[in-house]
């Protein structure tokens, strides 16, 4: 049995915390910081860009009316991923003209969206000359494919020749003859590679993308994306935000010694903002073995059902057993789900492999706090399999208290739209 020795990170919440929560909230809950959160959308907006710059929130990451309230306070935009979210968006106070709309499926309400104001951002062919005969005459922006991509797994990277997003940038004259058809203004140029991304690939696709600007006259803005490498455990790396915005900034002055436009600056990070102030609060429900050459399995009330990434791709998050005084072991942390796949501690990028923990023995009743959950959990979460019904949120806020942002799902909910 080969073990990794991560005893993962002690989040934000200390044990008496965490045991309040499973009081107040049962479990399994999620919990997010709000001093993480403001710290993390404080540092983001100190990006160093010369002539401009707007912070989207890409909002898929977690969309949790509180999170999105608490950055439009700090004067965060969106980027917005469905008709579905422009829709929660405006219903947590953004006004249109904050909200970009960068979707994969083509959007069913773009006359309404253009009326309004919200920005749309054209991913395909289609996309761009569906909005051209909505609103022609009219501001667009524009995701390109610049031809190169990067992310933690091959399921996160969006770009490259792999990659449906966006449009390929050898299709730039089509662009540029649809835009021309619908006399549309082509005013943002965006592109997003992937999700945790290597800062070097991502400087390489800033330069390429700021190529594609230079061929196309009227873009003022340049929008680079997201892709922050956020470190969950802590043998992960982190980008350092600032270096990266130092690049981007001697990059941007460069395009404007050679082109002469000033260009605006968009990034629109999700994981970077919220990944680190997330925590899943559960609890140990069974413990059993496969014998001597098997391995040691703690079973939690959480699984799959909060926090999927390590299902679906082999993510690492850090998990602590909040016990004291108990003999450390190796174990595979696993979810309630009847999944096999449901396993929280899977092998670095091969969710089919088990890499178990050193960590405190548990015990039926143990509290369990799963780290790095504020990115890509509840959001993602496969809500309902087997029928559990989806978790609280509670915001920790910075004296102490614990607010409720959601509560947990009942089981008329789960049924309410059974006819
Ligand atoms: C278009 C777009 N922008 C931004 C993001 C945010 O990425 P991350 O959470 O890695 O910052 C994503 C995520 O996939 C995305 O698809």
């Amino acid at each position: 049995m080969s073990s990794s020795q991560s005893r993962g990170r002690t989040p934000f919440l200390s044990a008496e915390q965490a045991t309040l929560v499973r009081e107040r909230f049962g479990t399994p809950c999620y919990v997010y910081d709000r001093a993480l959160l403001e710290a993390a959308a404080r540092q983001a907006l100190a990006f160093p860009a010369p002539y401009g710059f707007t912070l989207r929130y890409a909002m898929k990451a977690n969309p949790s009316r509180g999170i999105l309230t608490l950055f439009r306070d700090l004067g965060l935009h969106i980027d917005a991923s469905s008709d579905w979210e422009v829709e929660r968006a405006l219903a947590a106070g953004f006004t249109p003209g904050q909200i970009q709309l960068t979707s994969q499926m083509p959007s069913r309400r773009l006359a309404e969206h253009v009326a309004r104001g919200v920005v749309v951002n054209a991913c395909s062919l289609l996309q761009l000359d569906a909005f051209g005969r909505a609103a022609p005459g009219s501001t667009v922006a524009v995701r390109m494919n610049p031809g190169l991509g990067s992310g933690s797994t091959k399921r996160t990277n969006t770009g490259g020749p792999s990659s449906s997003f966006g449009i390929w940038h050898e299709r730039l004259d089509e662009v540029k003859a649809i835009a021309d058809r619908h006399r549309l203004t082509i005013r943002t140029l965006h592109s997003h590679i992937g999700s945790g991304t290597d800062p070097e690939v991502w400087k390489g696709a800033t330069r390429m993308t700021l190529d594609l600007v230079s061929r196309i006259a009227d873009v003022a803005t340049v929008n680079l994306g997201g892709g922050f490498k956020v470190g969950r455990m802590p043998e992960e790396p982190s980008v350092d935000i600032a270096e990266v915005g130092a690049h981007v900034r001697d990059q941007i002055e460069a395009f404007r010694q050679r082109d002469g436009r000033a260009l605006r600056v968009e990034i629109e990070p999700g994981t970077y903002l919220v990944a680190q102030a997330g925590a899943v609060v559960a609890t140990c429900v069974d413990v059993v073995d496969t014998g001597r050459d098997g391995y040691l399995f703690a079973k939690l009330d959480a699984g799959m059902t909060e926090v999927t990434r390590p299902s679906l791709y082999g993510a690492q998050h850090p998990i602590d057993v909040l016990a004291t005084e108990r003999e450390a072991a190796e174990v595979v942390f696993v979810g309630p789900c009847c999944e096999s796949g449901d396993i929280l501690t899977p092998g670095p990028g091969d969710p089919e492999a088990l890499a178990p923990r050193w960590v405190p023995r548990p015990q039926p009743g143990d509290l369990v706090v799963i780290g790095g959950a504020g990115a890509y959990c509840a959001s993602m979460s496969t809500i309902n399999y087997n029928s559990y019904p989806q978790s609280p949120e509670v915001m920790l806020e910075t004296d102490g208290a614990l607010r409720p942002l959601r509560r947990r799902q009942s089981l008329d909910q789960i049924l309410a739209n059974e006819v």
